[in-house]
């Protein structure tokens, strides 16, 4: 803490000791340095709100395209940041995850697809063909991204792989398979099991753990599912399913059929200054 009369003491000293030609060199590139990083801090936000404003205008158009595929995409992320940051994922990493949880199924979206994904019916043989091309089909929409988001087409086609590499489209096997679409795929099978969809019905927390404990090295990632399982994360995904099942009274915008829309408000972490908890670290 500076003693009472100290600045007026150094004032005086300033005014004995006129800055030299080097204290003005120093004080000016100081000066222009703060201005650049300023700047350049500026134009970061800039970008980072563009970016935050383009996934949510994408998001956007899936919900309105399909209000159940739009719920169920914000569900996923929520169920998949929970279990990535149990798994100590950094934060850059869990950035990828959320995205990627939430464009994985845009591929339904395709022209090709949605009459197909909309009927309650039984699947052909040949229908059952079409809908196993929706994540290359997500890839190729979300291209223009790859060059700023790399992991994002990477882990929207990998959706499906399996861990013991009988998944589609490339059969990749175990850690070939992106950590984002390793972690998004538990996140999605969970979903997919506890939430009433047009073709199936809704099946019990405590089923799908047991599902998702039943996929352990064949479908998922053994110790993604070990972590899934304990109590921790047990009983966070289960706080999270509960409330993104209360229906919500605003009306859906699903043009298609008008339902209401289960989907948690989650902290997206790419909009700006909604960060979350801070990096622990592992990265695979
Ligand atoms: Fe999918």
């Amino acid at each position: 803490m500076p003693r009472p009369g100290s600045l007026a003491i150094d004032a005086r000293m300033l005014l004995a000791n006129p800055l030299c030609m080097r204290g003005i060199e120093s004080i000016t590139i100081g000066v222009a340095a703060g201005g650049l990083l300023y700047r350049e801090h500026q134009k970061r936000t800039l970008a980072e709100r563009l970016s935050a404003a383009t996934f949510e205008t994408l998001l956007n158009a899936i919900s309105a395209n399909d209000g159940e595929t739009g719920a169920h995409v914000r569900r996923v992320a929520t169920y998949a940041l929970i279990l990535g940051e149990a798994a100590g994922l950094d934060e850059g990493t869990l950035h990828g995850i959320e995205r990627v949880a939430l464009f994985h199924d845009i591929g339904k979206l395709h022209g090709a697809l949605t009459d197909i994904f909309h009927d309650a019916s039984k699947l052909s043989p040949e229908e059952r063909r079409a809908v196993r091309t929706h994540p290359q089909r997500g890839a190729e929409v979300l291209e223009p991204l790859s060059a700023f988001y790399p992991e994002l087409g990477k882990g929207v086609v990998s959706h499906h792989e399996r861990w013991d590499g009988t998944g589609y489209p490339r059969g990749l096997k175990g850690k070939r398979i992106p950590i984002h679409s390793r972690v998004v795929s538990i996140a999605d099978s969970f979903d997919a099991i506890t939430h009433r969809r047009r073709y199936s019905h809704a099946r019990s927390f405590r089923d799908a753990s047991r599902a998702i404990a039943d996929g352990r090295a064949t479908q998922f990632d053994p110790e993604l599912v070990d972590l899934f399982l304990t109590p921790p994360v047990q009983s966070k995904i289960e706080r999270a399913m509960r409330s993104a099942h209360v229906v919500r009274k605003k009306p859906g915008i699903s043009r298609r059929h008008g339902e209401n829309q289960s989907a948690p408000d989650i902290p997206f972490r790419w909009r700006p200054r909604s960060r979350g908890s801070s990096a622990r670290g592992r990265q695979s």
